[in-house]
């Protein structure tokens, strides 16, 4: 070996040892882990959850998910990428998250034992925090086991070159199985002014579920009863949950599409309307009961755009017990014309049978069908064909939508022959009686 060469060897001795000596000290990537409140419609958000001042703790409950929010500070030294990886996929680079109880992703609907790594399971959002730091995750869940007292999240990083976080851990208060009460239940509106409730129910649909109809004719209100905990006792007071003024227990009243009425300024999307609305109302006390609902919110006269508008409503109580959230939905109809939307119904699939004078009755033709449905009783049940504002008495509808035998009637589903009508007809002829069954 001639002198450059062992010049050249030494050097590459040196380097190497330099690498080794790097290897062990660069400082650690670090992990940090909150929980935050999520959202009506299921994104975690910056908002707090709610803190149980008797202990000092956060609080969550088996019906609302909280957000698992972990920031990963790359080492400062390496500066090498951290990123959410099943551990053991191939990159070292690794995100492991653990709870010591059941938790269950809400969106996938699935339960995930304690001890399990949740964290290539649940949702990952990738984001940025604004001191450089990294959001790597955020993983929506909810403690499954009501009863258990205290849920703990844990979580560990490591980088691409295999260092590793502290464990970093966070514990939450699960709700105890009382929780406060919160109902929701829509009316047609009271009159402006009149300062009470009607107590007239908006009409229910029979085709199409449990929702209830109105149209820019029939404005609604929307009233709130909430109960305390029986067991707890705690005041509930209405307070706006974004504000938390005065008393802690908080009310959030939420729709999902925007209200629009310019005499009361509209109401956006997701907007919390407890605090907007309460100020019109005085709370009342069931007499039987003794049940105290200290809240009511009128939305009276809001009517939004066509379609379904679904109302969240859940309250909050001092002691950070959270009700059911409850969801009352408002179908809200454009209106259906007789001529214009029914009859073509009529003329194309049922008059070919049901005309005048030597068809099925009744006739269905176009000029004289009004006079045979509307108020008149058919030959089947005693029921009329068609009664004004009330589908479940309207037995044109239980023919056409299947459910006439449930009200006592007879022969098949119509039309006769030919496959079912289809969800937009069915909703065409029952918003059309609901709101009257007009000759228009
Ligand atoms: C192929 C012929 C045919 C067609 C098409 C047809 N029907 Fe009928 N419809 C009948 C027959 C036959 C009866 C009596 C037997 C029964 O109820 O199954 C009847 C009975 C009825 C009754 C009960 C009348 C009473 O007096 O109690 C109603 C309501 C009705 N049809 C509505 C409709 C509607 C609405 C359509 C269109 C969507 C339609 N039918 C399409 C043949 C038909």
């Amino acid at each position: 070996m001639n002198r450059q060469h062992l010049v050249l060897g030494v050097a590459l001795a040196t380097a190497a040892a330099a690498c080794r000596s790097d290897e062990t000290d660069p400082r650690p990537p670090t992990v940090s882990l909150s929980l935050g409140a999520v959202d009506v419609a299921g994104s975690p958000t910056t908002a707090a959850l709610p803190l149980n001042p008797a202990t000092g703790m956060l609080v969550v409950d088996s019906e609302s998910p909280c957000a698992v929010v972990i920031t990963a500070t790359p080492s400062p030294d390496t500066h090498d990428p951290v990123r959410l990886l099943h551990e053991g996929s191939g990159d070292p680079s690794t995100l492991a998250v653990y709870s010591d109880v059941p938790v269950r992703d809400p969106l996938a609907e699935v339960i995930y034992n304690r001890g399990v790594n949740i964290a290539p399971a649940f949702h990952a959002r990738p984001g940025s925090a604004g001191d450089g730091a990294e959001v790597i995750a955020v993983l929506v869940a909810v403690p499954q086991d009501a009863l258990t007292a205290l849920a703990t999240f844990t979580a560990r990083v490591a980088d691409a070159a295999g260092l590793g976080s502290e464990v970093e851990e966070t514990t939450v208060e699960l709700a105890t199985p009382f929780p406060p009460e919160a109902r929701g239940t829509l009316q047609a509106a009271p009159t402006p002014g009149a300062g009470a409730l009607t107590g007239v129910l908006l009409p229910q649909r029979l085709v199409g579920g449990h929702s209830v109809l109105t149209s820019p004719a029939t404005p609604f209100a929307l009233t709130v009863e909430v109960l305390p905990n029986p067991q707890s006792g705690l005041k509930l007071d209405l307070v706006d949950e974004a504000t938390g003024r005065g008393d802690p227990a908080t009310l959030l009243v939420t729709v999902d599409v925007a209200l629009g009425d310019p005499r009361q300024g509209g109401v956006d999307a997701g907007e919390n309307l407890a605090q907007r609305f309460n100020a019109d109302v005085a709370p009342l006390v069931d007499p039987v009961t003794g049940a105290t609902t200290v809240a009511f919110v009128a939305a009276a006269g809001l009517v939004p755009p066509p379609g379904t508008a679904t109302f969240t409503v859940r309250v909050v109580d001092v002691g950070g017990h959270r009700s059911l959230t409850t969801r009352v939905a408002l179908d809200v109809s454009a209106g259906a014309s007789f001529s214009r939307d029914v009859q073509p119904i009529f003329t194309g699939l049922c008059a070919q049978c049901h005309f005048s004078p030597y068809g099925m009755s009744p006739s269905l033709a176009q000029g004289t069908s009004y006079a045979q449905i509307v108020g008149v009783f058919g030959q089947q049940v005693a029921m009329p064909i068609v009664q004004p504002f009330t589908p479940s008495r309207s037995y044109l509808l239980h023919k056409i939508a299947g459910t006439f035998e449930d009200v006592g009637g007879g022969g098949v589903r119509m039309p006769r022959y030919l496959p079912p009508l289809n969800g937009v007809e069915l909703e065409t002829i029952e918003d059309w009686i609901l709101l009257g069954a007009p000759n228009d």
